[in-house]
């Protein structure tokens, strides 16, 4: 299939076409490098006489065409993009032979060091090209066999199948025989141990948090379960989850077979187990049907934050479904309001034009949430039942291949939504417009809707802390009070609540981050060395982003540069990019 131009690759994969990978590597923790051969068959459509490679910072020593020697180009680095590799080839060329080792400084990979040190990379959007020269867009797609060795007593995961014991001699040998794109390519080493859930599902963690792992996410199964008779079979396989450390820098990871996810999901009550259900989504929307740019993003986490809140719903309830979506909405207003002020209010629209940009530029709420809304609404006009027997087809009949916007809504228009819908919905509004189209669904939780007339009440002094009742709150409820704080709650309020329910030292990081985020604004200082450690442990973006901004808008600067001084050493790539920019 003819495939896009995306303006984020070097690469030209309608001339020239990677197929199939078989890597192999070596770890090595005293350097923080890998050493590797990446042996690619490939594909020449056209009879071009160049294959192009995108590459990061790779050191490559040799590259073999077909079993001899060539010499190859390597353009400048050009900023985010990287350089391109060219590598001659004839007609009928079977296989490219790269030797390189990554730099200390690969942006996908974080070095963890330690006596039992860690290795894990992030490879979306652009970074697989600082580990694996590829052709990195998201409509190529490749199947991989790697052997990987690394320190002995280590155990090393990938995107594919993997082991569930540490090997002897510190080899792994890995096979991913379905055709992924470069962005799913992921790599993990680390003293993590195995414990399964269901017949297809387990987790890997280290020894101290693997107890606490398996009870966090004893639903796993169910979720699979639940998300198969919603839209179809799961066919990857095995479904496991690998927790990271905590500087990994999002919540999750959808890399296929084994969602990559934060330490600070586990909250001991299954509270947050939502990003679970998000990653698995993932298998469908995004790793079966992938956006074709990242201008079509929104495929993927719109889609993706849609049938999470199905599965959620099936699993633990309309309630709690609701209550999601109803923060959804929260964080998409705040999103909508900071976008649409900023340099760039065209990010607003779900199809994005991103070239030229960063595609993390357009890694924002707007994707997930107004693509849920959109989705949503989709759904409300049409019916949930022919929804879902859409939805469930559109998956079939796309399965790994790559999925527009365009192509998207005419098949919407084909199958599911008649002209009539259409003007009801206003597709083109929601789609190419600017902000959230004024027939968005109405969220309806009742219990959030109560927990925001409590929270007035109290702000008035009409209701006494005492009279909250906290203790019975979910995550959710205490997220909601905390995070709608108004003007007029000051620092000596907090305290006083505080001292009633110890929410600075609540276990649940979503409760901590929405009260670490007020203890900024409010300048509420008993707070700030909760504040420090947090910042200096946890290196999740969406948490760590906020509470610099957060300083900087009350002009605590310097307390920001001081405590950053001491936490971006321990920040991924991904994290110190954004603070970087922040505290600049
Ligand atoms: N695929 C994303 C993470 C991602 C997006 C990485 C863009 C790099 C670029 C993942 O599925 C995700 O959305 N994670 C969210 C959690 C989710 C519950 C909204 C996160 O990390 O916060
Ligand atoms: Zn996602």
């Amino acid at each position: 299939m003819k495939l896009a131009r995306d303006p984020h690759t070097w690469s030209k994969p309608n001339e020239a076409r990677v197929k199939h990978l078989e890597w192999n590597a070596e770890v090595n923790f005293a350097t923080h490098t890998i050493a590797a051969v990446a042996l690619y068959t490939i594909e020449n459509l056209t009879g071009t006489d160049t294959i192009i490679f995108d590459t990061k910072g790779l050191s490559i020593s040799e590259v073999l065409v077909d079993d001899v020697p060539v010499s190859v180009t390597i353009s400048p680095d050009k900023a985010y993009i990287g350089s391109a590799l060219s590598v001659p080839i004839q007609k009928n060329s079977k296989d490219v032979m790269i030797t390189y080792t990554t730099s200390p400084d690969a942006e996908a990979l974080l070095w963890v060091d330690g006596d039992k040190p860690f290795l894990f990379s992030q490879s979306q959007a652009i970074l697989a090209r600082t580990w694996v020269p590829c052709q990195d867009s998201p409509g190529v797609r490749i199947t991989y066999n790697a052997r990987v060795k690394v320190p002995q007593g280590l155990m090393a995961l990938m995107s594919a199948e993997n082991p569930q014991s540490v090997s002897a001699d510190g080899t792994y040998t890995f096979k991913m025989d379905q055709p992924i794109p470069s962005y799913l390519m992921a790599l993990a080493v680390g003293d993590v141990q195995f414990r399964p859930i269901g017949d297809r599902t387990g987790v890997y963690a280290i020894p101290s948090l693997i107890e606490a792992a398996a009870n966090e996410f004893s639903d796993m199964q169910a979720m699979v379960d639940a998300a198969e008779k919603l839209y179809g079979p799961y066919v990857w396989g095995r479904y496991d989850l690998l927790v990271l450390p905590p500087a990994f820098p999002f919540g999750g990871m959808e890399n296929p077979k084994l969602t990559f996810a934060t330490p600070t999901i586990i909250a001991g009550d299954k509270s947050l187990v939502s990003l679970v259900a998000h990653e698995l989504a993932h298998s469908w929307s995004g790793n079966l049907v992938t956006n074709s740019t990242w201008d079509d993003f929104w495929l993927n986490e719109g889609f993706t934050v849609y049938f999470e809140q199905r599965i959620m719903e099936a699993v633990y309830g309309r309630e709690r479904a609701e209550m999601l979506a109803q923060l959804s909405r929260q964080d998409l207003d705040a999103t909508l309001a900071e976008i649409s002020a900023s340099a760039h209010p065209e990010d607003t629209r779900l199809k994005l034009a991103l070239e030229g940009r960063s595609p993390d530029d357009g890694m924002t709420d707007i994707a997930y949430n107004k693509g849920y809304f959109f989705l949503r609404l989709i759904e409300e006009t049409a019916g949930r039942d022919k929804f879902d027997a859409f939805i469930k087809s559109y998956f079939n009949t796309h399965k790994f291949q790559v999925m527009d916007t365009e192509r998207f809504l005419e098949y919407l228009r084909a199958n599911l939504v008649t002209p009539e819908m259409e003007r009801q919905i206003n597709i083109q509004a929601w789609v190419y417009g600017e902000g959230l189209p004024a027939n968005a669904p109405v969220v309806q939780s009742n219990e959030l809707q109560k927990v925001d007339e409590m929270r007035m009440a109290w702000e008035k002094g009409e209701m006494k802390n005492e009279q909250l009742p906290w203790a019975s709150w979910s995550y959710q409820e205490r997220y909601r009070f905390i995070s709608n704080f108004s003007e007029a709650v000051a620092a000596n309020q907090m305290k006083t609540l505080d001292a009633q329910f110890e929410i600075s030292a609540t276990g649940n990081n979503e409760v901590l981050f929405a009260w670490l985020e007020q203890a900024i604004r409010k300048n509420y200082t008993p707070a700030y060395d909760e504040l420090e450690k947090f910042l200096t442990s946890v290196g999740r973006r969406k948490f760590v982003a906020p509470l610099y901004e957060a300083m900087v808008a009350t002009n605590q600067m310097p307390l920001a540069k001081s405590i950053y001084a001491k936490a971006r050493p321990g920040y991924h790539a991904v994290t110190v990019g954004t603070v970087d920019e922040l505290l600049k």
